[in-house]
């Protein structure tokens, strides 16, 4: 065989092959999908549904304009976490000026979830309306027969409005006093110190309350949890969802008083609950933050950053948005996060980690250039 005819041989079989085989995790890489188009699903979440997983995540466009909400939510499926197939977009934003989710609008961290009693996946996301900054903090709701979708938009909702959460302390129900002009954490004007003496929760009672960076978790017994950064990003809180999973059931806990966690990341191992979150600065990573809690509604104990070695100050370069258990393995999760680049938002990269258990059961994370699902054993 000449060495022409091997050239073009080799150029066909990498033509089908080549580009689309991704058969380890490359945190920080380019992901090519099935077309060799780098995925674009930031912030997202992941669904196992009938043997695929399915990525869901905002999709970005080129530039700072990227940052907002120009197409809506894209979704992958796969059948072994590392070769992608592109879905297309399951939530397309809005050409119509009058809707919420007019393109321009901020829409951020959405996660899916299968409802077996109306047999319909439910998507809740963060979102912002057009123009307004960070200054809505509303979750969206959208909802499909078919998991890829196209989902039909519903509402968007600052949730428990009208109920005080389970641990509400009583200087939430005095009288409100006047507050600072809100803002969104980091900026000028950022609100006092303790939320508590500005009364966020009490203020936003009648409207609802704030909800920016969220994630969904559906617990052993099929309950469903919406953990989302609330009163002025000051304080986590954790809702039960309705039995349909379409509305706030109105039971909730405020955790993490005062302590600005964002991007929630949730999972359950040998019984326990583990949260991980990052710290508030905006796009620039910060040093995670894990927490334990025998009961989703806690106490919750922090228990430190949960990652070791090079870049643990960083969360490697990145931010938490899901954690994954494995189907079929014991002990397998894994961590996903994004290395955000707000100059070029479609170049954001996606971090995965296992997420490792030392000699006392607690969660780590480590760096790991290259890595497969046989790191699970
Ligand atoms: C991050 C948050 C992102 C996005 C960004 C905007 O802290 O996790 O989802 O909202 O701030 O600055």
């Amino acid at each position: 065989m000449n060495f022409k005819r091997l050239f073009l041989i080799s150029l066909f079989i990498f033509g089908i092959t080549g580009k689309n085989i991704a058969q380890t995790i490359n945190p920080g890489d380019i992901w090519p999908d099935n077309n060799g188009v780098h995925i674009n699903a930031h912030g997202g979440g992941l669904l196992f549904h009938e043997g695929t997983y399915y990525w869901f995540g905002e999709h970005k466009i080129e530039g700072e304009k990227g940052n907002q909400a120009w197409v809506g939510i894209h979704c992958y499926s796969s059948k072994n976490l590392t070769d992608w197939h592109d879905e297309g977009i399951a939530l397309s934003v809005s050409k119509d000026p009058e809707s919420p989710i007019v393109e321009g609008c901020i829409i951020e961290r959405p996660k899916v979830v299968y409802n077996e009693k109306n047999q319909q996946f439910v998507m809740w996301f963060h979102h912002e309306l057009k123009g307004m900054g960070y200054k809505a903090a509303k979750t969206g709701l959208a909802v499909s027969d078919r998991v890829t979708g196209p989902y039909k938009y519903i509402h968007s909702i600052n949730p428990n409005s009208g109920y005080w959460p389970e641990n509400v302390c009583s200087i939430h129900k005095q009288p409100v006093p006047e507050t600072t002009e809100s803002s969104y954490c980091g900026g000028p004007g950022c609100l006092p110190a303790h939320p508590d003496t500005v009364n966020i929760l009490g203020r936003d009672f009648e409207k609802g309350q704030m909800s920016r960076d969220m994630t969904l978790f559906i617990d052993d017994d099929g309950t469903a949890y919406h953990i989302y950064s609330s009163e002025e990003n000051s304080t986590t809180h954790i809702s039960k969802l309705s039995d349909d999973y379409l509305s706030f059931s109105g039971e909730y806990v405020r955790v993490f008083p005062n302590r600005y966690m964002e991007a929630p990341s949730i999972f359950k191992h040998r019984g326990k609950y583990y949260f991980i979150a990052s710290g508030c600065t905006g796009w620039a990573p910060n040093a995670a933050r894990l927490s334990v809690a025998d009961d989703i509604f806690g106490p919750w104990t922090e228990l430190g950053n949960p990652c070791v070695g090079e870049g643990k100050e960083t969360t490697f370069g990145s931010q938490s948005t899901y954690i994954l258990p494995i189907e079929g393995k014991k002990d397998a999760f894994i961590f996903m996060a994004d290395r955000w680049n707000p100059e070029n938002a479609i170049d954001g990269r996606y971090v995965w980690l296992p997420v490792q258990f030392d000699e006392n059961g607690w969660p780590f994370l480590e760096w790991i250039d290259e890595w497969g699902l046989s790191f699970f054993k």
